[in-house]
C-alpha cells in the first residue's frame, strides 16, 4: 500500500479525530487541522483539547496545526508546505440551532472556509481526493413532505417506496433549512462544482446523525452523546415537538470513516451520497430514551417542549442505497444498541476521571 499524506481539518472532533486515528493506523503520514472552535461555539462542554491530547498519545505519525480554516493565507501556506494525498474536511460551525446566534461566523466557517481548501486543494494538490463532509439540512425541511404515518412511538413513512428513506433525488431548494442548513447547502454546491467543473477527486457525504465516543456532545450538537451524558450525570433533556416521535438514523465514526476511505480507494469525482445508519440504526427520541433508560438502568429527566426546531426533520432515514452499489465493500458494522453500550462505556470512564 502506497503510503500517503492526509489532512484532517476539525481533527478534534467526532468524525475528524476517528479518521486520524484510523489513517494514522495504517502508518500515513496525518496532519490534523482545529482550532478547538467547537469551545467557542459550544463553550466549556464542546473543548476539545481532550480529544486532542488523546489523539497526540494513540497516534504514530499524526502531526497536528492550529489554524482557522477561515484564514484563507494560513491555509495557502499549509498547503505551499506540503502535497497532500487525500483532504478529509470535517472542520465546521455543525448545529442547526446556533447558526440563529452566530449567522455571519457561520457562513464564514462553513461555506468560505470550505472554499478556501477546495481552492488551497486545486492550487497545490489538484490530484488528490477531497471529501466534504456534508449534512441531510441541506434538504431543509423537504423531507417533511414525505407521507408520513404516527405509530406508537414513532413517525415512520406511510408509502412502501420510501422505506428505505431520503435519497440524493430529494431536493435542497425552495426549502426553510436553517442558516446552517443554507451555508452548508453552500458548500456542498461549490464542493461539487470543483469536482464536475474542474474534474477534482471531490465527495460530498450528506450526513445523518453521526456518532461516537468522540463527541464532546453538548445540547445544540450530538443528540445521543448527549442524551447518554444527561442520563449519566444529570440535568434535564428537553425533547422539542414531534410528540417525541421524531426518528434519526445514526451512524457510528468508524463507518463514516470506511466510507471516506472507499471512496478515496476508487474516487467518482463530484459524486453525493446521504450517509447515516440507514434504517437498521434509526430511533426516535422515544425510543432513544427508553433504550438508555434499560442500559444504564437510571431514569432519564426529560421535559417536553410542544414547540418543534425550526426546519427540524419529522424522519430523517439515510437512503444508503447509491453508496451500496458503487462501494459494495462498504457496510455498517456498528449497531444502535454497540453504539450506546461503547458511548456508556466512555461517558462512565470520563466521569470517572472527573471525580477523581
Ligand atoms: N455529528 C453529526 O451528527 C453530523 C451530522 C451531519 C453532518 N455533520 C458534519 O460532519 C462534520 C464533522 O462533524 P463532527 O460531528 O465531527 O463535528 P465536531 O464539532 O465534533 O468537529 C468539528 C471540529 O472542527 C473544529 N472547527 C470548527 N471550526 C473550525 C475552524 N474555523 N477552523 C478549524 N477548526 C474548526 C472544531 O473545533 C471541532 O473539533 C461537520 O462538517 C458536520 O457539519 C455532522
Amino acid at each position: 500500500m502506497k503510503l500517503k499524506t492526509i489532512l484532517v481539518t476539525g481533527s478534534s472532533g467526532l468524525i475528524g479525530s476517528e479518521a486520524v486515528e484510523h489513517f494514522d493506523r495504517q502508518d500515513h503520514k496525518v496532519v490534523g487541522l482545529d482550532n478547538n472552535m467547537r469551545r467557542e461555539f459550544f463553550g466549556e462542554a464542546g473543548d476539545t483539547l481532550w480529544n486532542l491530547e488523546r489523539l497526540k498519545r494513540a497516534t504514530k505519525r499524526f502531526s497536528h496545526v492550529s489554524l482557522d480554516i477561515r484564514n484563507r493565507s494560513g491555509i495557502e501556506e499549509l498547503f505551499k508546505a506540503q502535497r497532500f494525498d487525500l483532504i478529509v474536511h470535517c472542520a465546521a460551525q455543525p448545529s442547526h440551532d446556533k447558526a440563529r446566534d452566530i449567522p455571519l461566523v457561520d457562513f464564514e466557517v462553513n461555506a468560505l472556509g470550505t472554499m478556501n481548501l477546495l481552492e488551497a486543494t486545486r492550487q497545490h494538490s489538484p490530484e488528490a481526493v477531497f471529501v466534504f463532509m456534508s449534512t441531510n439540512k441541506v434538504y431543509g425541511d423537504a423531507p417533511n413532505e414525505m407521507a408520513m404515518t404516527e405509530l406508537e412511538t414513532r413517525w415512520d413513512y406511510a408509502r412502501t417506496e420510501d422505506f428505505e428513506g431520503v435519497d440524493e433525488n430529494c431536493r435542497i431548494d425552495r426549502t426553510l433549512h436553517s442558516l446552517f442548513g443554507a451555508s452548508k447547502a453552500a458548500a456542498d454546491l461549490v464542493a461539487q462544482e470543483y469536482g464536475r467543473y474542474f474534474g477534482m477527486k471531490v465527495c460530498v457525504f450528506r450526513g445523518g446523525c453521526l456518532t461516537g465516543p468522540s463527541h464532546s456532545g453538548v445540547e445544540l450538537h450530538g443528540f445521543l452523546s448527549y442524551l447518554v451524558k444527561v442520563a449519566l450525570s444529570g440535568g434535564t433533556y428537553s425533547v422539542f415537538g414531534y410528540k417525541g416521535k421524531q426518528v434519526r438514523d445514526n451512524i457510528h465514526s468508524h463507518d463514516v470513516v470506511r466510507a471516506i476511505e472507499e471512496f478515496s480507494a476508487n474516487p467518482r469525482p463530484g459524486e453525493v451520497y446521504n450517509l447515516g445508519g440507514g434504517r437498521g440504526n434509526s430511533t426516535s427520541m422515544l425510543e432513544a430514551i427508553e433504550r438508555i433508560e434499560q442500559m444504564t438502568g437510571r431514569k432519564l429527566d426529560w421535559r417536553y417542549v410542544a414547540e418543534a426546531r425550526k426546519g427540524d426533520h419529522i424522519c430523517y432515514i439515510s437512503n444508503l442505497s447509491k453508496f451500496r452499489t458503487h462501494y459494495p465493500k462498504w457496510r455498517i458494522t456498528r449497531s444502535l444498541d454497540s453504539i450506546l453500550e461503547e458511548m456508556i462505556i466512555c461517558e462512565r470512564s470520563r466521569q470517572t476521571v472527573v471525580s477523581v
